[in-house]
């Protein structure tokens, strides 16, 4: 059993101390905020992650797990320290640090002189943080207190957070020290995921061209929707076929309203930020953010041509939340959707199975609806914005009998284009279009049958 202080309890810090709790570690997690705090000693989890409220609980109950707002109660004791505080996106671009460099200070300050203490980065920090915050610990703790400053990159994805942090597809440590990796690597073992020990500046460079990377297959494939689009395909097959390649790969490939999220739209921008900062201008970085803006835009405008005049129409939204299984609205697509329906003059009410507390904050504009039906209910068109499981086993002839009009919009490419059409619906996808398929096969070209999915 090891002692571990995890800084910041977002959902980075959260499923960070739940996991190591669970796998036989004493953790206590530390936050400012202490309200956050009061929640988690009640037993009660601040955010929505499946799965992590009732892991907190049970490792409340075993004792392994305690949160505190005192950097004294859980710094001193702590053989490991990760720290999890968020670095949104900074006015310039770059990733703002103004809450590790406050973490780093409080953690240097509780530093016991009487052991080595290695401190971990998991946040997402800019390429030469790990050197930062090494200098602060030096400056601000006493001087004969031992530590070691280490990048743990997390590659947790919300909705599967807690599933990814069991099963890593791999564990990357970035450290100049081989025996303080191999504490860091100890500390995994029970996952048993593979290990890729590396330098401290190529482990914080390995998070942000993973998500980069990931974020560009998106727009990549945004683009090619686009294509599909003038050209009759439907973009689904060309995914499948492309995906069929090993050395491309099934993932990441489905095409829609783009990315959002508190890490992909963020990151990009910060690793944009670094390029620039490093004398070189990061063009397919811009494309990629670009084309993720303009998936947004486009949805709204084919809403736009399909309803006809938008002042005066109403639009059912279907999903908030950035992705199925969080109520996160980070940087959302239903965002700037909402707002863009809103300017042209659209009424929008919209119905989703978690966020609506949270969007109520954000958009008291818009009318939140009970169900799915009641949003749908004198609409003019829905637009599928999230791909919600319980979205899929709908009554449609019901929804299309308590709708104005009669246009489906379907930012996720979530249903069959033909058996929409065939329930009465002006159905359109993003790079699955019915209509230019149609008009395909009337000039006597052969198209296949549009797939299932
Ligand atoms: C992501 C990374 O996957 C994770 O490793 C990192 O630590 C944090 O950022 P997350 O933002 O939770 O995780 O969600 P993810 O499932 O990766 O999806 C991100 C966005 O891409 C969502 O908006 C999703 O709808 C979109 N997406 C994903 C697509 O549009 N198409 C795809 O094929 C996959």
């Amino acid at each position: 059993m090891r002692n571990i202080a995890v800084v910041g309890t977002g959902y980075v810090g959260l499923c960070t101390a739940a996991t190591f709790a669970h796998a036989g570690n004493r953790v206590v997690g530390v936050d400012v905020d202490a309200e956050k705090i009061a929640r988690l000693t009640a037993g009660e989890s601040p955010i929505f992650e499946p799965g992590l409220a009732q892991l907190l609980r049970e490792h409340w109950r075993t004792g392994r797990l305690a949160f505190t707002t005192d950097y004294a109660d859980a710094i001193p004791a702590a053989d490991f320290v990760f720290i999890c505080v968020d670095t949104p996106t900074g006015a310039n671009g770059g990733a703002d640090l103004h809450h590790v460099r406050a973490a780093a200070g409080s953690i240097a300050r509780a530093l016991d002189p009487g052991h080595r203490t290695i401190v971990i980065d998991k946040s997402t920090m800019p390429v030469g943080s790990g050197e930062a915050i090494a200098a602060i610990l030096h400056e601000a703790s006493r001087a004969d207190a031992p530590f070691a400053v280490v990048s743990n990159p997390e590659f947790l994805r919300e909705g599967s957070a807690l599933h990814d942090a069991f099963h890593p597809d791999r564990v990357v440590i970035g450290s100049g020290d081989p025996a303080v990796t191999a504490a860091v690597a100890a500390l995994y073992e029970p996952f048993g995921a593979p290990i890729y020990r590396t330098s401290l500046r190529a482990a914080e460079m390995i998070k942000y061209a993973s998500n980069a990377m990931l974020a560009t297959r998106i727009s990549f494939m945004s683009e090619i929707a686009h294509i599909c689009d003038g050209l009759g395909v439907d973009v689904r097959e060309v995914a499948t076929g492309m995906g069929m390649d090993t050395r491309i790969g099934p993932q990441f490939l489905k095409a829609g309203i783009g990315f959002g999220g508190s890490c992909f739209p963020k990151d990009v921008k910060a690793l944009a930020f670094m390029a620039e900062e490093a004398e070189y201008t990061p063009q397919l970085l811009h494309a990629v953010l670009e084309i993720n803006r303009e998936a947004r835009r486009s949805f709204v405008r084919k809403i736009s041509h399909l309803v006809g005049d938008i002042e005066g129409a109403t639009i059912a939204v279907w999903g908030l939340a950035f992705k199925p299984d969080t109520d996160d609205l980070r940087e959302a697509p239903s965002l700037d959707i909402i707002r863009d329906l809103l300017s042209r003059g659209a009424t929008v009410r919209a119905f989703d199975p978690v966020a609506m507390e949270a969007a109520r904050r954000v958009l008291p504009e818009v009318v939140y609806c009970a169900d799915l039906y009641q949003a749908a209910t004198g609409a003019d068109a829905v637009a599928l914005i999230t791909e919600w499981d319980t979205f899929r086993a709908l009554d449609f002839a019901l929804v299309r009998s308590v709708m104005r009009g009669q246009v489906f919009v379907d930012g996720r490419n979530q249903f069959d284009p033909t058996a929409m059409a065939a329930l009465g619906f002006t159905y359109r996808g993003v790079g699955v279009s019915l209509v230019q398929v149609a008009s395909l096969a009337d000039a006597g070209v052969p198209v296949p049958a549009p797939v299932s999915v």
